[in-house]
């Protein structure tokens, strides 16, 4: 992290400069070990888990005979001679998230690539060998495998949560009947897969008693907790450490059934234990983003206001557990709607449990709204960025709360600019360049900025130098820098002399790196750890403002007679419920803000796209973006970018690339490998233009920050499909748009 050799003049404004992340010639250069090449005491053994076959069924028997003969194996464990486990309790009955229970407790199948055995050996050579020579007899019955195959079960979300309410807002049938302009569209979006490029693992041994994991984890006190009620010992003798994620977009934020199957095997064999889940064996034993179906209606009257709005959404989930994203009362906050009606389906089926996944659950919910956003403006012949600037709102209009900001209209403003939105022909087809039909889109990109209870630790000391100590994580977002910039203005010492660790259990809880809730929470906790520090010291935020902030610490530290200080912050957002702070300590997951009762809280943006399709073959490019984002205080404008490309690129991807793919009669994913599960690459990859809109928000947290991970992400698929009608004709309702759907 930070170079703390030298010393340097302690810049007032640390916030809001573009400082490279710490970590990054590391990163890149391989100086950063990942979890599961974390030292360990003692000779590792290596696991491999074997997966079922089937989708749905029981086992008959299984023969380790042959696998067990394999020179270097140690052990073959199956639902027969497992130890036993215990319990999570899960999200959906207000626990953790938790893709799966069922570590080899019985011979149950519930989904394709469920673990059924786990080979451990001295080598990782031997292990593999070992596991292809385990037997599975299967007694195999029928899977419901996805949207209309028989035997998916499907409910209302009330009957799942009975917490949930389907809005009601006005009649929005008499509105909708009433509409000079309406439209009613079907719309849909595949199943996805992280892939993240670091594999799903954990490396676990035991020492006296106590369990170690070394595990890339978005949650690590969540996974302590976790894994300590899954093992049966005390949380205090569970330590997780993940100081480095090689990308996780949702997928390292639960507890997987691997975690408790290294840690048992490694109790047993008394040495460390590493499982790696190959790429293929990454798409069954972790979650993934379900596919969904929505149809929208959207009316307006005949200058273009919104009249009625409904909006029902079909989920596909596992009959293990019922996760699921639901919720569409974020996009109805998003517009001036004069009635909303919403309505939420959950369709179970013999699959693995899904779970979150890059900006769940907007990245469906608000392209379909989007994409009918866009339908209507045309039906209405209406520019879509005026017909959004004429529906736009300051409250969400279904409970009356007002937003704490929202710059959604400067982010049209500043998008249109840049790209040349006034150049554009409305008239689908009108656009071309030799073989190339060019057609621009747009949509509104959002994301709820959720805030999570955080603690943070401050060491001061006399040497000018500082430590922050939080159990945050740092996905490959910044944090690490960002950390150390909120804590250096607020102490005033330059951010390169501070020092952070993250993603450890041992330190005081923060948030899980989820929901882009990251730098709001752990910002306004290191904010308060800094401010009791100085307090401590009898300073005040006018000494750390103050140019000889260096002096005026070094002479409080001394007059306190003490080399170092330290303080510990705790924060909770607004809304939180009371006992926010101890549920942080005690691992749980607490989140606020969004679409709340008293105030609504956004981030926002304006995404512009430009596609060019060959008038011959239908081959789609996308040669330019452009976004524009609001999304209060930016902490650092550098890691912020990349943020934002990040979000477009995969935003991209959900409109042309990526879908996995599943075999209807034996619900078992197709394409789980990255050579058939396009993710973006750069030949792919467009001129990105963005732009970041400046906002003040003095409300919504300590320093005015908005979550922005997940927000660019969102909006860019309605984007491209409308450019497409632009340039085409054709309304491709479908994600993702492939050459097939535009012939
Ligand atoms: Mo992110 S999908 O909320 O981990």
């Amino acid at each position: 992290m930070a170079d703390n050799s030298k010393a340097a003049p302690a810049p007032k404004e640390n916030m809001g400069q573009p400082i490279a992340r710490y970590e990054a010639r590391q990163k890149v250069t391989g100086g950063k070990i990942y979890a599961a090449d974390l030292p360990v005491p003692g000779k590792k053994a290596y696991a491999w888990m074997v997966t079922s076959t089937i989708a749905k069924g029981r086992i008959t028997a299984i023969d380790a005979t042959a696998a067990k003969a394999v020179p270097g194996v140690l052990m073959v464990m199956t639902h027969e001679n497992r130890p036993p486990l215990g319990d999570i309790k899960s999200f959906v009955k207000g626990g953790m998230f938790v893709t799966d229970n069922n570590t080899l407790s019985g011979p149950g199948i519930d989904h394709e690539g469920q673990p059924v055995a786990l080979v451990v050996a001295d080598t990782f050579e031997a292990a593999r060998e070992a596991a292809h020579k385990v037997k599975v007899a299967y007694a195999a019955e029928t899977p419901s495998a996805t949207f209309e195959v028989p035997g998916a079960t499907t409910k209302n979300l009330t009957e799942i949560n009975p917490m949930h309410k389907p809005l009601r807002f006005n009649d929005t049938k008499a509105a909708l009947d009433g509409s000079a302009h309406r439209i009613d569209a079907e719309y849909s979006t595949p199943i996805q897969h992280h892939n993240s490029m670091e594999l799903y693992s954990t490396t676990a041994y035991w020492d006296d008693g106590k369990l170690v994991l070394h595990e890339p984890s978005q949650f690590v006190w969540g996974l302590r907790k976790g894994a300590a009620s899954q093992l049966q010992v005390d949380e205090d003798h569970v330590r997780v450490t993940s100081p480095f994620v090689g990308g996780a977009f949702g997928g390292k934020g639960g507890i997987t059934v691997r975690t408790a199957l290294a840690a048992l095997a490694a109790r047993q064999l008394k040495r460390p234990v590493e499982l790696v889940a190959t790429r293929s064996q990454g798409f069954t034993i972790s979650g993934n983003r379900q596919e969904t179906r929505h149809k929208v209606s959207l009316g307006c009257d005949a200058n273009g206001k919104l009249t009625g709005y409904d909006h029902r959404e079909w989920e596909f989930t596992s009959r293990v557990t019922p996760y699921n994203n639901a919720g569409l009362d974020n996009c109805a906050a998003m517009y001036a709607f004069g009635a909303v009606s919403t309505e939420n389906h959950i369709v179970q089926g013999d699959r693995n449990v899904p779970n979150f996944m890059r900006s769940p659950p907007e990245l469906p919910n608000i392209y379909a709204l989007e994409s009918a956003m866009n339908e209507l403006a045309a039906a209405a012949k209406i520019d879509p960025v005026a017909f959004r600037k004429l529906n736009d709102t300051r409250v969400n209009v279904t409970n009356g709360a007002p937003y704490t900001s929202r710059s959604v209209n400067e982010c049209w403003d500043a998008a249109a600019a840049s790209f040349g939105w006034d150049k554009r022909n409305p008239e689908p087809g009108s656009m071309r360049d030799g073989d190339w039909l060019i057609g621009w889109g747009c949509a509104m990109a959002t994301y709820p900025t959720q805030m999570s209870p955080s603690a943070a630790k401050i060491v001061l000391r006399r040497n000018g130098t500082a430590l922050i100590e939080v159990a945050a994580h740092d996905v490959g977002t910044g944090c690490y820098t960002i950390a150390a910039q909120a804590a250096g203005e607020r102490l005033g010492i330059d951010p390169s002399r501070i020092t952070v660790q993250m993603g450890d259990s041992r330190l005081p809880p923060g948030p899980i790196a989820g929901g882009s809730i990251s730098t709001a929470s752990v910002t306004s906790a290191i904010c308060d750890g800094c401010d009791r520090l100085l307090a401590s010291l009898g300073l005040t935020a006018e000494d750390a403002r103050a140019s000889d902030s260096a002096d005026r610490l070094r002479a409080a530290l001394d007059k306190s007679g003490r080399p170092e200080a330290e303080a510990t912050g705790a924060w909770a957002p607004m809304g939180a419920p009371e006992d926010a702070i101890d549920r942080l300590y005690k691992g749980g997951l607490v989140f606020a803000g969004g679409a709340g009762e008293e105030r609504t809280m956004f981030a926002f943006g304006a995404e512009m796209v430009e596609v060019r399709i060959n008038a011959r073959t239908r081959e789609i490019r996308v040669p330019r973006m452009t976004g524009a984002f609001a999304a209060g205080r930016i902490m650092n404008p550098r890691t912020a970018h990349s943020q934002y490309m990040g979000g477009m690129i995969w935003g991209m991807g959900s409109a042309l690339l990526e879908a996995t793919e599943i075999d209807t009669k034996r619900a078992r994913y197709t394409n789980d490998n990255l050579a058939e599960y396009h993710v973006a690459v750069n030949a792919d990859i467009p001129a990105i233009d963005i732009i970041m809109v400046p906002e003040v928000d003095k409300e919504i947290n300590v320093l005015g920050v908005k979550g922005i991970g997940e927000l660019a992400n969102v909006g860019t698929a309605a984007a491209i499909t409308d450019a497409v009608w632009h340039a085409t004709g054709k309304r491709v309702r479908d994600l993702p748009v492939t050459i097939d759907k535009i012939i």
